[in-house]
């Protein structure tokens, strides 16, 4: 356990993105006893808005920086002397990676490496806890039946995931060679709010109240299992505290809808929320070009973290896609 040591002070990596400023508040308010350094660069996918309710917090402290600065990481090691990582920092967006690969290779893959390195150098300690966090993208692509489970094949298929998954064998690694005490968690899609306007749920909210069209790939059969994003953390904390060495968790929501259906979704929640448009939202919806060797289906078997750590998501797809909505409209100040 990390709780209870003297100098408890742990490197999130990412905190100013989606998934990590939905965690670091979260973490903060339910582990009192532990301080926490956020190193994050701040790429056009960060903003310390996300971040602003926690920022005066004495447990709290932000750097921005590079994962793959060697110099700084270096450096934040030796002044702060962490007992644990947890990385979030990553390129994350796929349609990115198809267009220029080459900062996902750099990022996820270098730049996970440089925190590896720099852990295995200056932890003596064998019980410091390297977490990492990395996506079901890195199985591949499902049929129409079955589920992702830890003893999946890894079949990565774009670059975001090949980058992902070598990350992941260098965590791996790192267990096996150096007997560092690594987990890994691989989470389906996330929403909720703070995401990037990129990605597809808050493209489609976007887009409806803007009266544009709203994209939808291919058509729009492709099948995610979304997980609310406050269930993805309470899953990172039970696994950062009682997952067991060199193990990896999926991590999933059970909620498995297609692309059109999420985008018919939230035109009803629109349609409720906003009715003196005298159209539904989903007309606006309209079919684009397909995303370049897009995966068809991803679903999680959760069952190993729900049996060994009791985790479970709170959150129904339905209350989880209205707060969302409720989110985006505020943000949007409508
Ligand atoms: N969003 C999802 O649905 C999802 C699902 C499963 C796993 N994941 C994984 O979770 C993690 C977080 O995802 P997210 O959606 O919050 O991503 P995000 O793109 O919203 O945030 C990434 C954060 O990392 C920072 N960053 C990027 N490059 C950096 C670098 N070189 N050094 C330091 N900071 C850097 C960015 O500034 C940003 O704040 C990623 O590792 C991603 O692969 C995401």
């Amino acid at each position: 356990m990390v709780e209870h040591q003297p100098n408890n002070t742990i490197l999130v990596t990412g905190g100013a993105g989606f998934i990590g400023s939905n965690f670091i508040p979260y973490f903060l308010h339910n582990h009192p006893g532990i301080n926490v350094v956020n190193l994050d660069l701040l790429t056009y996918a960060g903003s310390l808005k996300n971040l602003e309710k926690v920022e005066k917090h004495p447990n709290y402290t932000f750097v921005r920086g590079d994962i793959c600065d060697n110099v700084l990481v270096k450096y934040l090691f030796k002044e702060y002397n962490f007992n644990g990582v947890i990385n979030f920092a990553a390129e994350s967006h796929v349609d990115n990676s198809i267009n220029s690969p080459r900062q996902f290779i750099k990022t996820n893959i270098e730049g996970t490496f440089n925190l590896l390195e720099n852990a295995r150098i200056f932890w003596k300690e064998k019980n410091y806890r390297f977490h990492h966090i990395s996506t079901d993208e890195v199985y591949g692509s499902l049929g129409e039946d079955g589920f992702f489970t830890e003893e999946s094949n890894y079949q990565p298929n774009s670059p975001y995931s090949a980058s992902k998954a070598s990350s992941d064998f260098l965590v791996r690694s790192y267990y096996h060679t150096y007997g560092m005490n690594v987990v890994t968690s691989n989470c389906s899609n996330n929403y909720g709010p703070k995401q990037h306007d990129e990605k597809l749920i808050p493209t489609i909210i976007r887009s409806a109240i803007n009266g544009v069209k709203i994209p939808i790939y291919g058509n729009g059969k492709n099948i995610r299992d979304w997980l609310f994003v406050k269930d993805h953390c309470t899953g990172i904390d039970s696994i950062y505290h009682k997952g067991k060495a060199g193990e990896t968790y999926l991590l999933g929501g059970n909620n498995e809808y297609d692309n059109l259906s999420i985008a018919k979704k939230i035109c009803d929640i629109l349609d409720n929320k906003m009715p003196n448009n005298n159209n539904s939202f989903s007309d606006q919806i309209q079919f684009v070009e397909d995303r370049l060797g897009h995966d068809f289906r991803y679903a999680i078997d959760a069952s190993k973290v729900s049996k060994d750590l009791s985790w479970k998501a709170n959150e129904s797809f339905d209350s989880g896609l209205e707060k969302t909505v409720d989110w985006y409209l505020n943000k949007y100040q409508l």
